[in-house]
């Protein structure tokens, strides 16, 4: 899969991406990141690309000619057909593990990365398919919420963690949170590891962490715990209409 980021600050990626499964992903091949430096495609002299808003207000605004000549770049050189352009914005649809599940399934996709007030809304128009926020707070640019997605979404690509089943378990994967883990020794700091993970029945152990896993999810997020109890009682009701 490859990911293509038109930012302002590609160097941003360059830490990240460089370490541990990120890193693996890369050079494995399975995940392949290309940064565009949307100042090199401005047409200005000065290699300008903001501007000041008309009808005034505070703050620059992103002009939109380098953006489009950055996007039409990267869609003629890798021949990419129906572009998934994603803007990253405090103003789009909240980004979740099914969002990362639909985007892991691509084989491009182009992220947005804002910065200063924003980018002219005839960008947005043109060559955005999707708009997509990390959280109900404003960031100085996109850069991080493009990490994030990068991770959350690579993660997911069969082969990217070592072992296919680490991701089934965990948080989100069925609307539930992950239940505790222990490793040893025992104990620590007289917290003892409970019993039932020292038993080697299988079966106790994947019921206990059921348990604790609804306990922790109704305890923290109710509104998860909800829709995980309505899947539950539709699965009921179709068991039973199946035995009549
Ligand atoms: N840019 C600034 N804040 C953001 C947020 N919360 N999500 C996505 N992009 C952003």
């Amino acid at each position: 899969m490859r990911f293509h980021i038109m930012t302002l600050f590609p160097d941003i990626f360059t830490s990240y991406m460089g370490e541990s499964i990120m890193k693996r992903a890369i050079e494995k091949g399975i995940v392949e990141l290309y940064t565009y430096n949307i100042r090199d495609f401005s047409l200005n002299k000065h290699k300008k690309v903001d501007d000041y808003p008309f009808g005034g207000g505070a703050g620059m605004v992103m002009t939109p000619q380098p953006v489009y000549d950055t996007y039409r770049y990267i869609v003629e050189k890798f021949k990419i057909e129906n572009p998934q352009v994603i803007y990253l914005t405090p103003k789009g649809r909240v980004f979740e593990q099914k969002i990362a599940g639909e985007l892991s399934l691509a084989e491009d996709v182009i992220l947005l990365c804002g910065h200063y007030e924003g980018i002219d809304q005839r960008i947005i128009d043109l060559i955005v398919t999707d708009e997509v926020s990390i959280g109900d707070y404003v960031l100085t640019g996109g850069e991080l919420p493009a990490l994030i997605m990068v991770d959350a979404i690579s993660r997911l690509i069969p082969g990217v963690l070592g072992h296919e089943e680490s991701y089934e378990d965990e948080s989100f994967t069925g609307d539930l949170l992950e239940y505790p883990h222990y490793t040893r020794p025992r104990e620590f700091e007289g917290l003892e590891v409970p019993e039932v993970l020292l038993s080697g029945n299988h079966k106790n152990i994947a019921g206990w962490r059921q348990d604790e896993s609804v306990k922790l999810t109704r305890q923290r997020r109710l509104d998860l715990y909800e829709k995980y109890e309505k899947q539950v009682n539709a699965s009921k009701s179709n068991k039973k209409r199946k035995n009549k």
